[in-house]
């Protein structure tokens, strides 16, 4: 099975760095973001590779992945070789999608639709980064539990960003647990490893109409029932075809389940102040900068 990892937005949060460098090949402290994601499709249960979506402004992004023999022999250093090999590896795992205009989410997903061969697949929004992969292996197991359902990841967000995400209707039934999945007694459970059966979902909803404060965090596992609806989807919020509209459509013929996640597993690269926060955060669980971040801060602080 494949992971679809969009790629293809123009970054206009990020300009004037993104009229140069794709949003995704900016770094979070040694290596570009789309690096980590791509790791971590890499690292998913049954994914046997990539199919990264992107637009004409973003060849830089295959370049990058490429082994590029020439600018190796301008490296001296062995870790230098190996930092590069890295990248080239992973290249090896990776196919290329160009979309032809920006039309939303749905639109993009749907440009991989030749490269999943009717099987599930994953989808990888390239601006959030999960250091330690936990997601998808997360997901996998709640779709094994039900006859390789869709499962999409969720997060609980305050009122004032609801309107800012897709948002989920639904009960809590189970709980994953470390002795895997057991029933819940509490429906409307919403912390980290609760099982939710969707009844309906809500693309960017007014805070008072939504159904709950459960948001789609950008980790999904699809049917290949998805990727069908996607063919003949509409264009829905903000004029683009929208991933979560098909998302619905196949409720009328599919169970879907969201996995409350822990919001420390993931950190959102989507905007300056985000960005910022998880290099932040990244940094302080990483041992070769958090000594001297520490330092800084406090020098900031005193
Ligand atoms: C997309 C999805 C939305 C989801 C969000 C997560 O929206 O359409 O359902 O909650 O990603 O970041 P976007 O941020 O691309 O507008």
């Amino acid at each position: 099975m494949k992971a679809i990892i969009p790629a293809a937005g123009l970054g206009t949060r990020f300009l004037p760095t993104t009229k140069g460098v794709p949003k995704e090949m900016l770094p979070v402290l040694d290596k570009p973001v789309l690096q980590y994601v791509i790791e971590e499709a890499a690292a998913a249960p049954a994914c046997d590779g990539s199919v990264v979506i992107l637009s004409d402004i973003k060849e830089s992004i295959e370049s990058y992945f490429q082994p590029d023999p020439a600018y190796h022999s301008r490296l001296k250093k062995e870790q230098h070789h190996e930092a590069c090999e890295t990248a080239e590896k992973l290249g090896a795992l990776l196919t290329y999608v160009y979309q032809d205009a920006p039309r939303g989410l749905g639109h993009a997903v749907h440009c991989a639709a030749s490269k999943t061969d009717n099987e599930p697949f994953y989808v990888l929004l390239a601006d959030v980064v999960v250091p330690n992969h936990t997601i998808l292996q997360e997901l996998y197991e709640v779709s094994q539990a039900h006859n390789g359902a869709s499962v999409i990841a969720v997060f609980a967000v305050p009122d004032d960003q609801i309107s800012r995400f897709g948002i989920i209707a639904g009960t809590c039934e189970e709980i994953l647990s470390d002795s895997g999945i057991v029933p819940s007694d509490d429906a409307a459970y919403d912390k980290p490893g609760a099982v939710w059966k969707i009844d309906s979902m809500i693309e960017k909803p007014k805070r008072e109409l939504a159904p709950s404060r459960l948001a789609i965090f950008g980790r999904y596992l699809l049917s290949p029932r998805i990727m069908e609806l996607l063919s003949t989807q509409e264009p829905g919020a903000g004029g683009e075809i929208q991933l979560t509209d098909s998302l619905v459509r196949s409720l009328e013929e599919e169970p879907m389940y969201a996995y409350v996640i822990d919001p420390n597993e993931g950190y959102d690269t989507g905007t300056i102040p985000n960005y910022i926060a998880a290099n932040v955060h990244m940094a302080l669980a990483d041992e070769r900068y958090a000594a001297l971040l520490r330092e800084a801060l406090a020098d900031v602080f005193a």
